[in-house]
Parts: structure tokens; C-alpha cells; sequence
């Protein structure tokens, strides 16, 4: 996809939001309702927006939401393009692409996923530290337009490490406050940290796969994510990464996996994980 096509829908956008956002949050599956917390908002359905996909999938609302948090712009990515849905690589990164254009610093990236440890249960968060490419191919395949970024990107530290440091203090501080008025029975972190492994699904994996997975040192699945890290690091963008973990993954328990479960999961870690982005939003700012 071109620089023009990406500017060109960088300008579109800043002629409907005057503000200029420093911040995007990509919203996964499930996760969408935090866009709703969003003052002073406008909203644009992808297929108003030159230059996007329309998505397709269920649980993703698909548009743009520009507003505030407690004051501060942000660029809210309600739901995205998957590859599983049989967009290019280059529709699947198109926001993002676009996102670097309009000026935008830290990206926040979240996603619903599959735990490989028996420690980290359903319901629980899981920063991102690090990632492995499973997708069989890279969105910067092809020729390399040097306006965006660098033909040979350094992904040495893809998760930025001082937003790192911010989703964990904010996660702490919430976990103790939410033990000390009651609400949990444990001070325990339910933000777990680990290495996110990005597949082309749209199958869930086999029990054989994920066994193969965690001897590769992941310790969650999903379908998203690393495309959209690749591009925004390209363009020298700080990113950041949120799992929900919304299920074990496939042969960890006698349970099968299924959409609605993966929704429901979502929903219900929703309360704690709009405030988790409150909050790092406040810090960021
Ligand atoms: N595997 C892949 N993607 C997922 C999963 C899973 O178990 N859960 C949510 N997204």
C-alpha cells in the first residue's frame, strides 16, 4: 500500500478530528467496549474511511473512534483487519500505516489470545514482551518505500520497555486496590507476562501444535497483533502489547475452544481492562 494512499487517509482523518492524538489502541476481539468510554467522540465506520478494508468478523464493530480520555486525544481502532478474513497484509497494517502518518507516538495493541501455561488462567491479562512471527509471512515483504521506515528493521526491542514499566505499575495499583476494597480475594497480579506467538488461524491450533508452540517459547496464541507491531516499530512508532487471555489453549484442558467463549472472556475481564488503559493512557500523558 502506498505512502500516498496512507497520507491521503491521514489527511481524511485530520479533517474530521482537529486534535492530533499521540496515542492509538488497537481493540481485539471482545475488547471493544472501551471505546465507548471515549468523550467527546467522533466515530467513522471503516467503510467511510479512504483507503480501509471493511471488517467482517463477528464482535469486531469496525470503526474509528477519536476522543478523549480524561482530557488526552486518542485514536481508538474498534475492532481490525485480520488476515484470517483474506485481507492482504498490506490491508491488515493500512490503519496503522496510516496512524504513523497522522503523528501518532505510542500504540497500544491488545488482543484476545490462547494461554500455554497452566499459570495463567482465563481472565487474566498478559503484557506482551516479545513476539514470534508464526504467520508464514512478513507485512514488509515487497519493495521498501524509505519515507515509512527502513528496509531492515531492528526488532530487538519491539515492546517498548518504558511502556512496559507503565501498563505494570498501572496493573499493580489496580490489583491492590481492587484487594483491599474487596472486589478480588487475592493480591495476586492478574497481569502476567509473556512471549506472544501471532498464527494466520482462522483454525485454533491442535494439541500437537501447541505443544510445539511452547517448546518455541510462546505463551499465548492469537491471530493479530504482529503485523501491526512490525509496521508501527517500522515507522519508529513505541508500541505496546495487552493480551486477554480468553481460554487455554488447545489440549490443555478436556475443553474444546470455541467464538463464544473467547467473547464471553472478553466481556467479562472488560471492567479491569478499561481501567488498566485509563490509566496507562493518564500516565503516558
Ligand atoms: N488460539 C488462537 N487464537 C486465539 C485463541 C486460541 O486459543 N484464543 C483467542 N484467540
Amino acid at each position: 500500500m502506498s505512502y500516498e494512499l496512507a497520507a491521503e487517509t491521514a489527511d481524511f482523518i485530520r479533517s474530521k478530528y482537529a486534535k492530533s492524538p499521540k496515542t492509538a489502541i488497537v481493540l481485539g476481539s471482545g475488547l471493544g467496549a472501551f471505546a465507548e468510554e471515549l468523550e467527546n467522540a467522533i466515530r467513522i465506520p471503516y467503510p467511510e474511511i479512504p483507503n480501509f478494508a471493511t471488517s467482517t468478523v463477528e464482535g469486531h464493530a469496525g470503526q474509528l473512534v477519536l476522543g478523549e480520555i480524561d482530557g488526552t486525544p486518542v485514536a481508538v481502532q474498534q475492532g481490525r483487519f485480520h488476515f484470517y478474513e483474506g485481507y492482504e497484509m498490506d490491508q491488515v497494517t493500512f490503519p496503522m500505516r496510516t496512524f504513523g502518518l497522522m503523528g501518532i507516538e505510542n500504540v497500544i495493541l491488545t488482543n484476545a489470545a490462547g494461554s500455554l501455561s497452566t499459570e495463567m488462567a482465563p481472565g487474566s491479562l498478559m503484557l506482551i514482551s516479545d513476539h514470534l512471527n508464526c504467520m508464514g509471512v512478513n507485512p514488509l515483504r515487497g519493495s521498501n518505500d524509505k519515507r515509512f521506515g527502513p528496509r531492515f528493521p531492528d526488532m530487538t526491542s519491539a515492546y517498548d520497555a518504558e511502556l512496559q514499566t507503565i501498563v505494570v505499575t498501572a496493573a499493580d495499583e489496580i490489583a491492590k486496590e481492587r484487594f483491599e476494597s474487596g472486589v478480588d480475594k487475592s493480591n495476586t497480579d492478574f497481569l502476567h507476562r509473556g512471549v506472544y506467538c501471532g498464527l494466520s488461524g482462522p483454525t485454533y491450533e491442535t494439541p500437537a501444535e501447541v505443544r510445539m508452540y511452547r517448546l518455541l517459547g510462546a505463551d499465548a496464541v492469537g491471530m493479530s497483533t504482529v503485523p501491526e507491531a512490525i509496521i508501527a516499530r517500522h515507522q519508529g512508532m513505541r508500541v505496546v502489547g495487552i493480551s486477554c487471555i480468553t481460554n487455554f489453549a488447545a489440549g490443555m484442558t478436556d475443553e474444546s475452544i470455541n467464538h463464544a467463549e473467547v467473547m464471553e472472556t472478553g466481556a467479562r475481564v472488560a471492567e479491569v481492562f478499561k481501567e488498566l488503559l485509563r490509566r496507562v493512557i493518564r500516565e503516558l500523558h
